[in-house]
């Protein structure tokens, strides 16, 4: 969603800050705008476009400035009013000697609009964020200085924020404030960033702060300050960011999905390494292994996500409950808190999230935290919001991910929750055994994908099929319905086609009367113990004259008797299969896109990370 880039130093921000954007696009955005202040400090200048940041770079080309080593800017993804250069930020008072970049949503903003109106302020955008800008305008012009001009707006909105300001009249810092919006604080020498992500910050420096809700900063070129909304300074601990460029480059790959769809076979790897006890039969997570004891003693296991981390959630499900035996519940992270849970501090709470910034899953952590649950992180990215937010966790090493569909983050997710169920079933009933051979099947996996990767030129072949289709079903059993889910998830996504996933058996059940020979139905068929049900399933969609793809066992040859295309991929345990099952689907999904030539990395309307509500 929407992102944000600051630069306080010696350097000509505008490279910088247009650099940094283009590190954040791929969350997802309409619009872009910088805002800069001169080196003599006499000008400031605000520069905004509708669409890509390339865009945006075109015009700042043109700009006329004495160098400017001091700027903010920000992507924008509309919640309040139209996408629109009106509405895109840097947002600016009168004079324009402030500017102001926010993430985030202002909940009381009419209420101040209106007082502010009164008080003879003009308003030019239809946005929330613009009442933020004048109100800390309010308290500038009664002499406060900038620090304290935010505090006090801040003090009066209802909201969400993650924001940097910069003013004229105190033209040497940028001041950078949160509350559910994440932002990062880069530490250079002699300069110092601001951003939503430390994306933005890779190449500059490997070495940043994190701001947490309710702390306000004061970056200068030499240093920084944080402090609490009353004025408490606060001592930061500094991280070290651990991700190289070429992690976030494409390289030599079309788009950054295909890319990841390809890291699979590393990133799968990465997500076990160093993780498994083969011995002992066990796993060793070190960010649980002090607590694994009370997760093992555990009433229950409650997970909750959105998205592709939700599907991997549902996969989980089958894994804990097979292998520890601990009842497990699956909730939508953005509905959870709309019910009335019955979470209690007898149960575990696994909070699943590639980008750890999810606001719905931040929000289901809140409520699950009044209730003492014990709270768990599953995380992609280091030092997320809710990573830093669980009690402990683990996070899943799939490396940046940068195509707003998610795949190779949904793998290593499976991969650490096999793992998972290793450790908490050893402490249980799994036998020394049967926990070998799920550890020693996770370590064949890389191999097999690879083959799987092999099979691209079919599935492209398959892809050219199917370009037209009006709708797609997915269908899967056990293990493999979430896959059926997370597969029609990926061709909505970024095929723009009608997709739904469905318990194979469910099919009898209403889908069925969609089957006709426009519908093609993709089958997550491998050899395992429902196989003959599934079949039973491919006969009722081949009586009704459906095209179907099947997603089979690589030894199968009766199951192309039946269905008008295979896909033929290794076996593994049951447990592990869905590790396999997805990658064709994701490759299909990916295929029918790019040939609709359609944007593939950046959907429409989609965000890589949804930070609001
Ligand atoms: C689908 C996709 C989304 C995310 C969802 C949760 O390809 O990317 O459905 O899975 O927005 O995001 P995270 O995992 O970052 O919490």
């Amino acid at each position: 969603m929407c992102g944000i880039v600051g630069y306080i130093g010696e350097k000509n921000s505008i490279p910088i800050l247009i650099e940094g954007l283009k590190r954040l696009e791929y969350r997802g955005y309409d619009s872009a705008g910088i805002g800069i202040i001169s080196n003599d400090k006499k000008e400031t200048r605000v520069i905004k476009s509708l669409g890509k940041v390339s865009k945006l770079e075109e015009k700042v080309e043109h700009l006329v400035i004495d160098n400017s080593s001091i700027g903010i800017a920000h992507t924008r993804w509309a919640t309040h009013g139209e996408p629109s250069e009106a509405n895109a930020h840097p947002h600016f008072n009168k004079d324009e000697s402030l500017y102001l970049v926010h993430n985030g949503i202002i909940e009381n903003y009419t209420e101040i609009k209106a007082k502010l109106t009164k008080d003879g302020f003009e308003f030019v955008s239809q946005t929330d964020t613009e009442v933020l800008v004048h109100l800390i305008d309010s308290f500038l012009a009664k002499g406060s200085s900038l620090l304290k001009s935010v505090q006090l707006a801040l003090s009066e909105v209802r909201g969400t924020y993650g924001l940097c300001a910069i003013s004229k009249t105190e033209p040497d810092k940028i001041i950078v404030a949160r509350k559910g919006s994440p932002l990062v604080v880069g530490i250079g020498d002699g300069e110092h960033f601001v951003a939503s992500d430390v994306n933005a910050l890779i190449g500059h420096t490997s070495r940043c702060v994190y701001i947490e809700d309710g702390e306000i900063v004061e970056v200068t070129k030499d240093k920084f300050t944080v402090s609490s909304i009353d004025n408490e300074e606060i001592l930061k601990e500094v991280h070290e960011i651990s991700v190289e460029l070429d992690e976030i480059s494409k390289g030599d790959y079309p788009h950054y999905m295909l890319k990841e769809i390809y890291e699979q076979v590393n990133s799968v790897h990465d997500s076990f390494r160093g993780r498994i006890l083969m011995d002992e039969g066990t796993a060793k997570l070190d960010g649980i292994d002090r607590i694994a004891e009370r997760i093992a003693n555990s009433k229950r296991l409650v997970l909750s996500a959105c998205g592709t981390s939700w599907h991997a959630g549902l996969v989980a499900e089958y894994m804990l409950e097979q292998f520890t035996g601990i009842p497990v519940e699956v909730d939508y992270a953005s509905e959870f808190r709309y019910r009335n849970p019955i979470v209690t501090k007898e149960d575990s709470m696994f909070f699943i999230s590639q980008s750890g910034e999810t606001a719905d899953t931040l929000a289901a952590m809140k409520e699950a935290k009044r209730r003492d649950a014990l709270m768990l992180g599953i995380c992609n990215v280091v030092g997320s919001s809710i990573a830093r937010e669980s009690e402990a966790g683990v996070y899943v090493h799939a490396g940046p991910e940068i195509g707003v569909a998610s795949t190779k983050a949904f793998t290593s997710q499976l991969v650490v929750f096999a793992l998972i169920s290793v450790l908490i079933g050893r402490k249980r009933h799994l036998s020394l055994i049967d926990g070998q051979e799920i550890l020693r099947e996770l370590e064949s996996l890389p191999k097999k994908i690879e083959q799987i990767l092999k099979l691209n030129n079919q599935i492209e072949a398959i892809a050219e099929k199917f370009v037209n289709a009006k709708n797609f079903l997915y269908l899967g059993r056990g293990y493999n319905f979430p896959v059926a889910l997370e597969g029609a998830l990926k061709m909505k996504e970024i095929s723009y086609i009608h997709a739904e996933g469905y318990p194979a058996a469910e099919m009898k059940h209403g889908p069925i009367a969609l089957i006709d020979e426009n519908m093609p139905v993709i089958v997550i068929a491998p050899k395992d113990s429902v196989y003959e049900k599934v079949i039973t399933n491919i006969e009722e969609v081949k009586a009704r004259k459906g095209v179907i793809i099947a997603i089979a066992s690589e030894n199968d040859n009766e199951i192309d008797n039946l269905v008008d295309y295979s896909i033929k991929i290794p076996d593994t345990i049951r447990m592990l299969m869905p590790i396999l099952t997805v990658i064709p689907l994701q490759l299909l999904a990916y295929h029918v896109a790019v040939k609709k030539g359609l944007n593939v990395d950046q959907p429409r309307n989609l965000a890589k990370s949804v930070t609001v509500e």
